[in-house]
């Protein structure tokens, strides 16, 4: 997990793939328009999305809050506990590799026990309701998967799963507390270390080439509980609007994003993600999908 700077800037214009004026006269009327009624925006979003195809959804740590897993930079967020540096960089498992597990077995311990909240479970839905949808979260919580969630882009990596430090060998191991800290290697008896991305570290490639893709092929981005800071994560949103896609925030509070979204929902994820989850179903019922389907 690289360092987190301010999010990027961008100029954004309409990439010549927006595919109609209707798309940028309503991100004129809808954006930045916070007073706008939320009804009245997720009837206008809804109308938007009947006919949308290609979605994609970038989530943090706020749309696990509902079930009870802390965020890191919220008022009890990790973060706000821990210091990172003694616990989530590779400098810090290298000098104390038994305090690093025990705080991820502490955090697993969390985890293991919470259940998905309506957020997660209308996102699972969504990969079914729109023909290209990608799933980015910067979770490792991996209760998107536990919502049934099946095309998941985990950018940081998965709590559940441990590498092996000599072979890089990854085995999903769900056992909490851990029987052993630190775990060793069941094929080498190497120490294990969790398959996670630490501050320091670079994203695997395959992965950030998967989330950057998906970025820049959607016609609209759901930015859903990150507070926005954290690079490159922070940036996919960037990339999705300078392909002129729609940008749609929802979040407890403003972050450095809001400002280049089209669309601010202020509130709770596991509320709004099913009122718009609805109305999207009801006016794809009602308009068909598909502007790509040469409706343009
Ligand atoms: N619904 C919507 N948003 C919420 C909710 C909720 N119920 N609860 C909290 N939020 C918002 C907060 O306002 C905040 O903007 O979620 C955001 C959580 O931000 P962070 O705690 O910074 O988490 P995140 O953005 O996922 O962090 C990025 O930083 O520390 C690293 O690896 C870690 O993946 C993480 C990365």
């Amino acid at each position: 997990m690289p360092f987190s700077p301010g999010a990027g800037n961008s100029d954004r214009r309409p990439g010549p793939r927006t595919p109609r004026l209707t798309l940028a006269a309503e991100k004129a009327i809808l954006g930045g328009e916070f007073s706008v009624m939320k009804d009245d925006k997720i009837d206008s979003l809804a109308e938007l999305l009947a006919d949308t195809r290609s979605v994609a959804v970038l989530t943090g740590a706020g749309i696990s809050a509902e079930s009870g897993v802390p965020t890191f930079r919220g008022r009890e967020g990790l973060w706000k506990q821990f210091r990172a540096e003694e616990l989530a960089t590779p400098e810090a498992f290298a000098r104390d590799p038994a305090l690093v597990w025990e705080w991820y077995d502490w955090r697993r311990g969390l985890i293991a026990p919470v259940e998905p909240n309506p957020g997660h479970q209308v996102l699972a839905g969504w990969e079914s309701l729109f023909d290209d949808f990608s799933l980015i979260t910067q979770n490792v919580d991996g209760l998107h998967r536990k919502a049934g969630s099946r095309k998941v882009i985990e950018l940081h990596g998965n709590i559940w799963k441990l590498r092996c430090t000599r072979e890089n060998t990854i085995f999903d191991i769900h056992d909490t507390p851990l029987p052993e800290i630190p775990p060793a290697c069941p094929d080498c008896g190497a120490m294990l270390r969790p398959h996670v991305v630490w501050f320091g570290e670079g994203l695997d490639p395959e992965v950030l080439d998967a989330a950057f893709a998906a970025s820049a092929a959607c016609r609209a981005m759901f930015v859903v509980g990150t507070s926005a800071v954290v690079q490159p994560a922070a940036s996919l949103p960037l990339v999705a609007a300078r392909a002129g896609a729609l940008i749609i925030e929802i979040n407890l509070e403003p972050t450095p994003l809001t400002a280049r979204a089209d669309i601010y929902f202020p509130g709770r994820a596991g509320e709004i993600l099913p009122l718009l989850d609805r109305r999207i179903r009801a006016g794809r019922r009602a308009g068909g999908a598909g502007p790509e389907k040469g409706r343009s």
